[in-house]
């Protein structure tokens, strides 16, 4: 294929076929950064031949304005503003206003916004009889999936996709909610009694009392905790086209209602190679801790390097960044805020990640791969610090990319050129042939 710049400016890509098949000229679309696309779309029509790649290293599924990811230098630009200023200049709800409607909010859009969210933190009251249905040491994220889906047997009144105002209300009611579910599925799992949200904190400051205080004493927020996970919330809440975003997209290119979309989303993220990452990071780092610690690090790392062993070295490497996750050195500097605040700046485990990551970053084999740390290296330390059980960490996750998962289904739901979702396949099975008599097989 070559690509050519007609006299008339509009640059296009001319694939041609060794099997003498007539080529195919197909327009290149530039967009405002980031790599061209050539579109594809006609291909099948023109060629009768499908392009082929799975796992879509090479393949942009729509256009977005919402998130920009440039692997190459480690930059993360929600709505074109770097995600280290959002992180020292936005709460996570700023966060969200700007990811949903694409500009940061003045006082009064903020003020509104927040008060619209506040105002839906409440699910309805028997929502909870789901959670007793589930064994206490359910998995987290199996319940999250659970009571998301559910939401759509609740809010039938949002559900309507084709309805702006409705995809406006689910998309505060998402937001709003996922707190308290998140919140319900931890008190179930240790038996306390659910905690209600309280309409006079801000949003972090609602999910740490609803998780953390009881019935039986009086609750005391910790402001630097409080900030701690909200820049974790602000560092999850978005990121491009990964596999859970692509998911609710395909779930949401049938005409499923948001809240179907959404558990689609968290189910997808549940995987290991995933959102999953950051519980299987920390627990990675528990067990070279628990069998010689920083001593076994060079054990651990020819096991990683032993491809017979399976043993991945979880928080790093990313199929978009090939250098540092931005997110990855913002997690760690929060850490550093948290651990110091609760007097574990000695924490061997925190430790044990350093010496880990400065091994990787200068072992050949690491570097040879592009394998950096990423956003989930270091945010199971800082949940872990925040006292944030380890199943839990992907629902918090979950929790941050909400918005993300939202704005991209509004996105395609809105966008005039979207279809239905039917990529085809490069078929390998068996030919055509008669099913025999039983007698005869
Ligand atoms: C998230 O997409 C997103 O944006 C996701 C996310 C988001 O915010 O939504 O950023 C969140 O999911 C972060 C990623 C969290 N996952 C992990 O930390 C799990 C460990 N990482 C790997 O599973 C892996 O790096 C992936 C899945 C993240 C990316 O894999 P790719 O791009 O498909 O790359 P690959 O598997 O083809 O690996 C290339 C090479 C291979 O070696 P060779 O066959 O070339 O010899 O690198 C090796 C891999 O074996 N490799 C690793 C490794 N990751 C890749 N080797 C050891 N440890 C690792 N973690």
């Amino acid at each position: 294929m070559n690509s050519t710049v007609s006299n008339d400016n509009n640059p296009s890509a001319t694939l041609s076929f060794s099997d003498g098949s007539p080529s195919v000229t197909m327009p290149i679309y530039k967009g405002t950064i980031g790599p061209d696309v050539i579109d594809i779309r006609k291909l099948y029509g023109q060629s009768g031949k499908f392009t082929y790649d799975p796992g879509f290293l090479s393949t942009a599924a729509c256009n977005s304005s919402i998130t920009y990811i440039d692997g190459d230098i480690g930059k993360l630009l929600y709505r074109g503003y770097p995600i280290e200023q959002i992180a020292v200049n936005c709460d996570f709800l700023e966060t969200c206003y700007l990811i949903l409607h694409g500009e940061l909010p003045n006082k009064s859009q903020r003020d509104d916004f927040v008060h619209r969210v506040t105002s839906h933190t409440m699910v309805h009251e028997q929502m909870s009889t789901f959670f007793r249905g589930f064994r206490r040491d359910s998995h987290p994220m199996a319940v999250l999936v659970a009571v998301v889906g559910a939401m759509s047997a609740f809010y039938a009144d949002s559900s309507d996709v084709n309805d702006p105002q409705q995809r406006a209300i689910s998309a505060i009611r998402l937001i709003a909610k996922l707190p308290t579910l998140v919140a319900m599925t931890y008190k179930y799992s240790i038996g306390q009694p659910f905690v209600y949200p309280s309409n006079d904190l801000s949003y972090s400051a609602n999910f740490m009392r609803m998780m953390f205080s009881n019935p039986c004493e009086e609750y005391k927020s910790n402001d630097v905790l409080v900030r701690a996970l909200d820049r974790i919330l602000i560092l999850h809440a978005d990121h491009e086209q990964n596999a859970s975003t692509s998911t609710v997209r395909l779930a949401g290119s049938s005409g499923a209602n948001p809240f179907a979309c959404i558990a689609a989303g968290v189910a997808c993220l549940w995987g290991p190679a995933h959102g999953g990452a950051n519980e299987a990071a920390l627990n990675m780092l528990i067990d070279i801790q628990n069998n010689g610690g920083v001593e076994k690090i060079g054990e651990f790392i020819a096991d990683v390097k032993n491809k017979n062993s399976g043993t991945k070295l979880m928080g790093f490497g990313h199929r978009v960044y090939k250098n540092y996750d931005p997110r990855a050195k913002l997690m760690r500097e929060t850490c550093h805020e948290v651990l110091n605040e609760l007097g574990l700046h000695d924490s061997p485990l925190f430790k044990l990640a350093m010496a880990l990551e400065k091994i990787a970053l200068e072992d050949e084999y690491f570097v040879k791969r592009q394998l950096y740390p990423n956003v989930d290296f270091y945010s199971g330390i800082v949940q872990s610090a925040l006292g944030i059980p380890v199943p839990l960490f992907t629902a918090i996750f979950a929790m941050a990319r909400t918005v993300g998962w939202i704005a991209q289904w509004n996105e395609m739901i809105s966008d005039p050129e979207q279809k239905i979702g039917r990529p085809r396949q490069l078929f390998v099975g068996a030919t055509e042939r008669d099913v025999k008599p039983i007698a005869q097989r």
